[in-house]
């Protein structure tokens, strides 16, 4: 299909359509592609070449072999390399967003704020290579001494979302290069043009032939090849729950070390000592940022009843102000959705809420302006049982739950079996420490609806995932602790 809609970019040579494997551009073994629409307009962006198994395998044996030199170098020296891959990241924050935006429908100015926000990520991890200590223990036995390295796991993978088509991958390639291993990454096959401009800009840092390849492709031939691949020893995935255990089974065979960043039901709870303008703010922050299309957006709002009608009303007039349109657009505040199946999820939940007694007071319908566009939606007299309460809309719906007391409000909080993030807003010290101890989630915002930071921990619990990423946990995952045990030294 030819290509209709040009993305106009300063440096057009950051517009890629084929893969990125052993340091060279190149179309797939058999020639197949892969159409990108930018979901606001519909039209076709690019044409981009999809992986066969044995490209899947070609980046698989060339990112072995790059392997040993990568982990040799010594961590000032990937530091440098990564660096300058962290510069030309912001040198292009324009092209970058306007791509991003392009195929993935965020507003530009988020689209900006991801791209700096990912581009946190590969300079801390720069950073952070440096300090990779291991520890000396003290000794059980005379003449012998105990101490631990940590070492690079080996070749690395990455599978990656469609929502944040570059934070995700700077957020799984910044530590796994600086820990000194090389990773293969599938972006999603919707937004694959984000990755590519990501790989150019690694070459041109000096990130070495085959320690980053980017390989776009059909999800179940590239993960059958990355699972059962011996060679790749770890796999951090971004994305449904679902998908995360079907991988993390099939990774069992080859006993690869997985980090799983998973679905979740995010609560946020509004008590009656909130200030509700903070509140108000951290709901529009975290339930509509790229149109409610994020893992850690809040999906069941939980407001305490003597509060309950001014805080809707100081909602509804916030809601009321978010602009729909084409991200490209400089006052749009909310995208598109991904696809019809997007807006045909959102629409359930808002049906399924409504037949059961829930009271619609904005949007609860497709925007006037066509294509993948929803308006933000607000429904109360919303209950546990409703499906925007039980799954994760992943649109922009806010579905409000009264509550009474503190101890109901933390009970329909964690009737979940998702854990990734929970927020509160209160101005009791007390209830700070009772709740964040209590809510089960793995990052608990209180009092804001934005929490994600490169030098912090993300990630979940329950069903929401297993392992961290950013802050110094976050290269855990692609390192082996080493236990040297030397005996035989002589004591004088
Ligand atoms: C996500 O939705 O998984 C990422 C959100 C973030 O990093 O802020």
């Amino acid at each position: 299909m030819p290509v209709t809609e040009k993305i106009e970019l300063q440096d057009p040579t950051l517009l890629r359509d084929s893969l990125f494997i052993a340091g060279e551009w190149t179309p797939s073994s058999d020639d197949s592609r892969t159409v990108v629409t930018n979901p606001a307009t519909g039209q076709v962006i690019a044409e981009v070449s999809m992986a066969t198994a044995e490209d899947v395998q070609r980046a698989i044996n060339f990112a072995d072999s790059a392997f040993k030199s990568w982990a040799q170098m010594t961590a000032i020296a990937r530091a440098k390399i990564m660096r300058n891959w962290f510069q030309l990241t912001l040198d292009n924050v324009e092209d970058l967003a306007r791509i991003l935006t392009s195929e993935q429908g965020k507003p530009l100015a988020e689209a900006r704020a991801e791209i700096i926000y990912g581009a946190g990520f590969i300079e801390w991890y720069a950073e952070e290579g440096k300090r990779l200590y291991g520890e000396t223990i003290p000794t059980n036995v005379v003449g012998r001494r105990l101490l631990t390295i940590r070492q690079p796991i080996g070749v690395t993978a990455a599978i990656t979302p469609w929502n944040f088509p570059m934070a995700m991958i700077a957020r799984k390639a910044g530590p796994a290069l600086a820990a000194g291993c090389p990773m293969i990454i599938k972006p999603a096959t919707d937004t694959p043009l984000s990755a590519l401009a990501m790989a150019v800009l690694a070459e041109r840092a000096g990130v070495p032939k085959g320690i980053l390849s980017v390989i776009v492709g059909n999800p179940k031939i590239i993960g059958g090849k990355i699972t059962s691949s011996s060679v790749i020893r770890a796999l951090s995935f971004t994305g449904s729950t679902e998908v995360g255990k079907k991988l993390m089974a099939d990774c069992a065979g080859t006993v690869k070390k997985v980090a799983m960043e998973l679905g979740g039901n995010a609560p946020l709870i509004v008590f009656d000592d909130a200030d509700i303008e903070l509140a108000v703010n951290g709901v529009i922050a975290s339930k509509f940022r790229n149109s409610g299309q994020t893992c850690v957006c809040a999906n069941r709002i939980l407001v305490q009843s003597s509060i309950h009608n001014e805080f809707i009303e100081a909602l509804i007039n916030a809601v009321a102000q978010l602009k729909v349109g084409n991200g490209l657009n400089d006052d749009t505040s909310q995208g598109p959705l991904i696809n019809e199946m997007a807006i045909d999820k959102v629409h359930a939940h808002v049906e399924d809420a409504l037949s059961g007694g829930g009271k619609l007071i904005l949007g609860g319908k497709r925007a006037s302006i066509g294509g993948t566009f929803y308006e933000p939606t607000i429904i109360t007299n919303v209950n546990e049982d409703m499906l925007v309460s039980r799954e994760e809309t992943f649109g922009p719906l806010a579905g409000v739950i009264k509550f009474e007391t503190e101890e109901e409000a933390i009970r329909i909080a964690n009737a979940t079996p998702f854990g990734l993030a929970a927020y509160f807003f209160t101005s009791d010290l007390g209830r700070t420490w009772r709740v964040g101890e209590a809510l089960e989630a793995g990052v608990i915002g209180i009092n804001t609806g934005l929490i994600s930071y490169e030098g912090a921990p993300f990630g979940g619990i329950k069903e929401s995932g297993v392992g961290r990423e950013g802050s110094l946990h976050g290269i855990d995952e692609f390192l082996e602790i080493k236990y040297l045990c030397i005996d035989g030294l002589t004591e004088k």
